[in-house]
């Protein structure tokens, strides 16, 4: 059974999980009516990653024994003014959601969860991952600048993201 504190961590990173959803599926949408699609489709795969982080949460609280409460989620942002804006803003998430996997894992630590550190293993590592992604298309956009037709070529490469499964991983 997982401890009350636990409990309460997970429940709010399930929130976490969401709320990063929602605030790339609102990158998503503003990269398409500002004609972006492989930004956009870039951003709508984040998304559903984002989900199935939230899922992968609730399963594993329903698996330790414990019910989870969906709570409301946090209003975003719904406009950016570049794409390096949009992807510095994603990084900056990343990093707030890195330290919070971070801070259950201290706990699960503190309190000797050895299944919830397991758990979290996964998270850390694919914290590591999404920040240096993100990270890329910063550096990729700091080179190109405002020039049209280097956001044009970005755009046509991260039109071939897919989303993969967290189970084919
Ligand atoms: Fe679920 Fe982007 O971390």
């Amino acid at each position: 059974m997982l401890s009350k504190k636990l409990q309460e961590a997970i429940n709010a990173q399930i929130n976490a999980e969401y709320w990063s959803a929602f605030l790339y599926l609102s990158m998503s949408a503003d990269f398409s009516a500002k004609g972006l699609p492989g930004f956009a489709n870039w951003m709508e795969i984040q998304f559903q990653e984002e989900q199935s982080h939230g899922l992968k949460f609730l399963n594993y609280m329903l698996s330790r024994g414990a019910h989870p409460e969906l709570r409301q989620i946090d209003k975003v942002q719904n406009t950016w003014k570049t794409p390096l804006d949009a992807f510095k803003d994603a990084l900056a998430h990343e990093q707030v959601v890195t330290k919070l996997i971070n801070d259950i894992y201290a706990l699960a630590t503190e309190e000797k969860d050895y299944a919830t550190q397991s758990m979290l293993k996964w998270f850390i590592d694919e914290q590591v991952e999404e920040e240096e992604s993100v990270q890329a298309i910063i550096d990729t956009l700091t080179l190109v600048g405002d020039n049209g037709y280097g956001i044009y070529q970005l755009d046509k490469e991260l039109q071939s993201r897919t989303f993969v499964p967290i189970a084919e991983e």
